[in-house]
């Protein structure tokens, strides 16, 4: 991706979106009641101990997630993130795995915790992309290391995060929807805002407060997120907090 400026622009939004932004496409979220780690131990399916214990195991949790995703289809929250492209430099940073964000429509789309399309050698880090593919003990990377899910287990570094602080600290708007704000460093981006962007939030609810200087939408995603889309199309690139 190109260098980014520091200076905020009127032309940039960010998107930065977790889970709840594919509920609605039928793909589960983490910490709700029904959610994966309500469901599973991410211990045990989503950390390097997990994988180095019984990695047949962990294939198998990242090989239904991402058989879901590809039989799950982008939703109306998505199709508006993207049509944002229109008229604003936008880019989306998500938590979020799976590719709901792409096959909307977006063209700058940064996954900070991984993709359920791409798998990696476990020793080379060499990524190659498999679509829907199921990973299998014994498919190895071109250096003969087994193949794993190019995804960020807890306590593996985070992905992006320079260059998508950089995004959000040049924003002149920033819409965060869909998450929990639980996990760091990812939760810390929205700090990063100028304090003239324009801040919205969007999740049903919140456990505690929103951020500092955001607007908080009660409501699901699909219903807020065309609502703030249309809002900043109409407004246009003039008047943005910048
Ligand atoms: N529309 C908007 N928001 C929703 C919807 C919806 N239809 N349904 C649920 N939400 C909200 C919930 O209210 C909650 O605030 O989405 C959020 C989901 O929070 P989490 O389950 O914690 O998911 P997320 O924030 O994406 O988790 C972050 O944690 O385990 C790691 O790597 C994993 O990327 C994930 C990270």
């Amino acid at each position: 991706m190109t260098p980014v400026k520091a200076v905020p622009s009127p032309r940039k939004i960010v998107v930065f979106s977790g889970s709840g932004v594919s509920a609605e496409s039928g793909l589960p979220t983490f910490r709700e009641a029904g959610g994966l780690w309500r469901q599973y131990a991410w211990e045990e399916v989503a950390s390097p101990q997990g994988w180095q214990k019984h990695p047949e195991v962990v294939l198998e949790f990242y090989n239904e997630r991402r058989r879901l995703a590809a039989d799950a289809q982008p939703n109306a929250a998505h199709r508006a993130i993207a049509e944002l492209e229109r008229d604003f430099d936008v880019v989306v940073v998500t938590q979020n795995v799976d590719d709901l964000h792409e096959r909307a429509g977006s063209t700058r789309v940064l996954h900070v915790h991984g993709e359920l399309v791409f798998a990696k050698g476990e020793h080379s880090g060499l990524r190659q992309r498999i679509g829907a593919a199921p990973i299998r003990m014994g498919q190895l990377c071109p250096q003969g290391s087994q193949l794993r899910p190019d995804i960020v287990w807890f306590g593996e570094s985070i992905e992006h995060y320079d260059e998508a602080q950089a995004h959000v600290a040049s924003a002149a708007r920033l819409l965060v929807v869909g998450t929990s704000l639980s996990v760091f460093p990812a939760a810390s981006l929205v700090h990063a805002a100028p304090a003239s962007a324009d801040k919205v939030l969007i999740a049903p609810e919140l456990d505690g407060a929103a951020p500092q200087g955001f607007e908080w939408l009660r409501g699901k995603a699909t219903e807020c997120v065309p609502q703030v889309v249309a809002r900043w199309l109409e407004a246009g690139t003039t008047s943005a907090g910048t």
